[in-house]
């Protein structure tokens, strides 16, 4: 059976979806509908697909059977909304929207649509990142007790002066804590679950953008374990991703997305040495070469189309780190600690 997919978007990481999608037998690019008409008409090009202006001429196309919406993160309710409408599963990219309130009726579009919705945390689908969360889920690093997150990336003027939505609060929802450090908020919330309490601050530091290039944030989680988030876009030249989480057990580091050190009473056996780490760029470009995540992400959510099962990071899960970043965001603004509401 062949899948048509129809893409939102044309930019950046419509690319990546082309190539990751198109990576996996029996999956064709149907149509493709986006902005910018000289980045929609050179990716059809590539990869066979007929180009859109118009977003409803765009959603009636057939065959199609999913759309992946790789455009600015406040529009992805709006449009997964009339994807699903139509009859449409909808697998859109992080963060499912910038707000909890749009998420909500994303979420609500998708189920009454009776489509699957998939939010595109890639992480989610890596070997080394899921080799992680079973040592936590299996207690080889023993009670969780503190953590460690730091997303000290670079994005250099031009990514933001070059865009009309990165940084801006209408379209980006925020700056590196909503845009970059959302793959780490989810990931953590993945790994640790649910955060219960927070406080954080944020500032502008480094770029002419009218959201924050740099936050901090002290999480308690519901499991009683503490944690520290730090998040900038403002760290020349970008250092990888780091998370450190001690459990009663001891303490494992993961580097961008392989584990690094794994300090731990008793050591686990066989470990993701080995396994290839991924060559993305993201400490310092917001280019996605290295299409494996969302080729994982692709295949997990054709096979919750197909068996009709719940994908890796569904409407519920993706709605999580915006919450969380809801939070932090209001703890930073009024100065004092925010209680999650349960969800
Ligand atoms: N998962 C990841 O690792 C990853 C990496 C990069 C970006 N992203 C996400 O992908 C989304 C897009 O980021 P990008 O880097 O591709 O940005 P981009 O600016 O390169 O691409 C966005 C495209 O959307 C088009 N566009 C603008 N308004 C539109 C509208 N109303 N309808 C359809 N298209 C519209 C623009 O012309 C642009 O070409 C964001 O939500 C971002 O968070 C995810």
């Amino acid at each position: 059976m062949t899948i048509h997919i129809g893409l939102i978007g044309g930019g950046n990481i419509s690319e990546t979806h082309a190539r990751a999608a198109r990576a996996i037998a029996g999956v064709e690019i149907a149509a493709i509908y986006g902005t910018n008409a000289k980045k929609v008409a050179t990716l059809c090009r590539e990869h066979g697909a007929k180009p859109y202006h118009d977003f409803d001429a765009f959603l009636a196309h057939r065959p199609m059977d999913m759309v992946a919406i790789g455009s600015p993160s406040g529009m992805h309710a709006a449009q997964g909304i009339a994807a699903a409408q139509r009859g449409l599963h909808v697998l859109t990219e992080k963060p499912i929207d910038i707000s909890t309130e749009r998420a909500d009726v994303l979420i609500a579009a998708a189920e009454r649509s009776g489509v699957k919705l998939g939010v595109m945390f890639q992480d989610r689908a890596k070997p080394g990142i899921r080799e992680l969360r079973d040592w936590v889920s299996t207690g080889v690093i023993g009670k969780p007790l503190l953590v460690d997150a730091r997303v000290k990336w670079y994005r250099p003027p031009e990514y933001y002066s070059g865009s009309r939505w990165r940084g801006t609060l209408a379209l980006d929802g925020g700056g590196a804590l909503i845009n970059q450090a959302v793959h780490t908020v989810d990931l953590l919330l993945w790994l640790l679950g649910d955060v219960v309490r927070v406080q954080g601050r944020t500032a502008t530091v480094l770029h002419a953008i009218e959201a924050e290039d740099t936050a901090v944030a002290i999480l308690e989680f519901a499991s009683g374990a503490l944690g520290v988030l730090q998040a900038t876009t403002a760290a020349y030249p970008g250092h990888p991703r780091r998370v450190e989480i001690t459990g009663a057990e001891g303490t494992v580091i993961l580097e961008q997305d392989r584990i690094l050190a794994a300090n731990l009473r008793t050591p686990p056996p066989g470990s993701s040495a080995g396994i290839a780490p991924d060559e993305n760029q993201s400490a310092s470009s917001a280019v996605v070469s290295d299409v494996r995540g969302h080729q994982a992400l692709f295949e997990d959510f054709l096979q919750a189309i197909e068996q009709d099962t719940v994908p890796i990071c569904d409407g519920h899960e993706g709605r999580r780190s915006i919450a969380l970043v809801e939070a932090i965001y209001r703890a930073a603004s009024s100065g004092t600690a925010v209680v999650l509401e349960k969800p």
